[in-house]
């Protein structure tokens, strides 16, 4: 496994990001009371603390900004209580970074104002630093419930527990996603008002008879190589072959999961529930080759 390839998701990126602020701006609360109360027996506290809390500050505003980033990935939200809390994870992790400006513009003032005592300064920053300290806490908090309580951003598991994908839409409590496709058709239907999940029934022995070389591959030559080949694998996805759609991409996992055809990133990418819709830009299939393809996941996926 490639480690590096976790910094290809804009989710990653911003849960790596968030640690240095999350642990500068709580070290920074007993170096501001330091500031206040010792400022004699180490002559350069105050100077050494503004210049921790523009770390902090540039530190929040990184994590702030990477995310923005993971953010404007969320195409959708399963209910308004996840809207809210994103919203307000949001307007906590920006406050941090502007309360860190706040508490090193103020140990600069009482640094520079030292022969007037440059109490107030301090005593001021010494607030700023203790607001700075419960905003994260907050902002740590909410972002906590992202991620643990609706799962947003994190591989969620297939139908039958072996394929993971990449939500990017919002979630449902896990308690009440046991699989997959129910909690994204919920979740896709205002966005997409033309998604029928299950649009035809799958009949057991038509998908019997539909075979990999014969009817699969000349689909996906058609529609899917030009970009998700062996040369030039979209996402890593090479679905020139049998193996390449088993092992599947870097985000969703497994291309197909047998005998789940309506959990399968490779029928939920083409339905525009998983976006980009697939194929991208170009015409989509047409409900009779989604079938074919549904029908011959449903008998397995098999490689021949
Ligand atoms: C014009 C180029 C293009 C075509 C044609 C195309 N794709 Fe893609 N595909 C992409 C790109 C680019 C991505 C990565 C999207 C992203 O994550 O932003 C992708 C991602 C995917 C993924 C997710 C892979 C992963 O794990 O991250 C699947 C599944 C997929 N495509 C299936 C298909 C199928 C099936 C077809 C044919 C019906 C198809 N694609 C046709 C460009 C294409």
């Amino acid at each position: 496994m490639d480690l590096t390839r976790v910094f290809d998701s804009a989710h990653a990126v911003h849960a790596a990001s968030v640690h240095m602020p999350l642990s500068l701006g709580l070290l920074g609360l007993p170096l501001a009371i330091l500031a206040l109360l010792a400022p004699n027996r180490w002559p350069g506290v105050r100077l050494f603390g503004s210049a921790f809390f523009l770390l902090i500050c540039l530190a929040a505003a990184t994590g702030a900004y990477t995310g923005e980033r993971a953010a404007s990935e969320l195409v959708a939200f399963a209910d308004k209580d996840i809207e809210t809390v994103v919203a307000y994870h949001r307007l906590l992790g920006w406050s941090v970074a502007a309360l860190a400006l706040v508490t090193c513009v103020l140990l600069t003032a009482s640094h520079f104002r030292a022969r007037s005592g440059g109490r107030a300064s301090a005593g001021f920053a010494t607030l700023s630093a203790l607001a700075l300290a419960v905003v994260l806490l907050y902002t740590g908090s909410s972002g906590g419930r992202l991620v643990y309580g609706w799962g947003i951003g994190t591989p969620v598991a297939g139908a039958d527990g072996t394929s993971g994908a990449t939500l990017v839409v919002g979630g449902k409590a896990p308690d009440s996603m046991p699989v997959i496709s129910p909690a994204l058709a919920s979740v896709a239907a205002p966005a997409d008002a033309t998604y029928t999940p299950n649009v035809l029934p799958i009949d057991p022995a038509d998908a019997a008879s539909i075979t990999f070389t014969k009817d699969i591959v000349p689909l996906l030559e058609q529609h899917c190589v030009k970009c998700h080949g062996a040369q030039n694998a979209e996402a890593g996805l090479d679905l020139s072959t049998h193996a390449g759609i088993l092992k599947g991409g870097d985000y969703a996992g497994p291309a197909v999961v047998p005998g789940a055809p309506d959990s399968s990133p490779m029928v939920l990418h083409i339905r525009g529930v998983y976006l980009p819709k697939m194929p991208k830009d170009v015409a989509e299939l047409t409900e009779s080759e989604l079938h074919t393809i549904r029908m011959w996941i449903a008998a397995a996926a098999k490689g021949e």
